[in-house]
């Protein structure tokens, strides 16, 4: 099964929350259910995030009840709104909500027509996601070796996506071709999907890989426990990868080491017309630092910061992966102009 299916007006998918104890199945039927299971990471990673904004919108669609297209219309871009409400960061989210609203404001049909061509366009946006990873770990696998040891932070995998995975998705294709590869995972504090995510996805597929926390990373690499990085990305913008928190310290660790530091993402996460500082960085709720699970390790009333990504400027990066090429370092100047 895929991370996310849509199934007769209902979207499928997995709690991402109780993995790696419990597989729990999610049913979701209303726009206010997807709502909450993005902003409470039940489904979370940057290309899973659009998928599953795609489909929210065709669950709008489908259990509509507008005779109109002008109706459904305004309901489409309702939902589309509560959606972008729900994490700011991540560009796949809106991306694929512009994407089904143009659609629809663009067909020419009535409301019926309209309804099974959002659901299409939610499917379309789904199968390309699950096609670009593949292609992402074809032309990812050509950067990796036999028996090279490859360290990852937070989960950039088939949870992550529709199918496959970013990061581990070059790490899977990398296996595939025999290549006797191990990976070092970090936990990725303060919610684990390292420790949580991307464990349980390689162990599960059987491709080695030992957990770090996210503080051994300059001891790794000091070490030469590794001999390169790939990460996903949230956004790529002209002048950075946003990720999750701690890439940023993970990547200026790799280039003081002399470690390729490569990003792995698809078309949908570049964002070209802002830089950086034109990104809103997600802060969360401070229970997530404070606690561990529901254990307060915190005393009560203490200060938090609690971002949830980072920005990790152009110059560490070493490679950009994606469906469509490679962009190397001299590549990026590139990205100043919207190509
Ligand atoms: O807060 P999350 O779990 O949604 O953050 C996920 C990440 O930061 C991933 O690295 C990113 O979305 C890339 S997933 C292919």
């Amino acid at each position: 099964m895929r991370t996310i299916e849509w199934r007769n007006g209902t979207v499928i998918t997995i709690d991402q929350t109780r993995l790696p104890h419990e597989t729990i199945t999610l049913k979701i039927k209303t726009i206010e259910e997807m709502a909450e299971a993005i902003k409470n990471l039940r489904i979370r990673g940057a290309p899973l995030l659009g998928a599953a904004t795609a489909f929210a919108l065709a669950l709008t669609a489908y259990h509509s009840k507008a005779n109109s297209k002008g109706k459904l219309l305004a309901e489409l871009e309702n939902s589309a709104k509560t959606l972008k409400s729900t994490r700011p960061t991540a560009v796949n989210l809106f991306w694929a909500a512009d994407r089904v609203l143009s659609k629809a404001r663009c067909s020419s049909g009535d409301a019926e027509e309209l309804k099974s061509l959002i659901v299409q366009e939610a499917q379309k946006i789904a199968d390309e996601d699950a096609e670009a990873n593949l292609a992402i770990g074809k032309n990812g696998a050509e950067l990796i070796e036999d028996v090279y040891v490859i360290l990852t932070h937070c989960n950039a995998g088939e949870l992550a996506t529709v199918e496959y995975g970013t990061a581990l998705g070059v790490i899977r294709a990398a296996w595939k071709q025999g290549k006797k590869i191990k990976v070092i995972a970090t936990e990725t504090r303060p919610l684990l999907q390292g420790a949580r995510l991307t464990a349980y996805e390689l162990k599960r597929d059987g491709i080695p890989v030992t957990l770090i926390t996210d503080s051994m990373v300059g001891y790794v690499l000091h070490k030469r426990l590794a001999n390169k990085v790939v990460v996903g990305a949230d956004r790529i913008v002209r002048d950075a990868v946003i990720n999750k928190i701690g890439t940023f310290t993970v990547a200026v660790l790799s280039h003081e080491h002399g470690v390729p530091f490569y990003v792995a993402a698809p078309k949908s996460t570049f964002d070209l017309t802002r830089k950086a500082v034109d990104v809103i960085i997600e802060e969360r709720d401070p229970s997530e630092v404070t606690h561990m699970g529901s254990q307060q390790i915190a005393p009560g009333g203490v200060g938090v910061l609690n971002p949830a990504f980072d920005i990790t400027p152009l110059k560490y990066v070493s490679a950009i992966i994606c469906e469509s090429v490679i962009y190397y370092k001299e590549d990026f100047v590139r990205f100043t102009r919207h190509e």
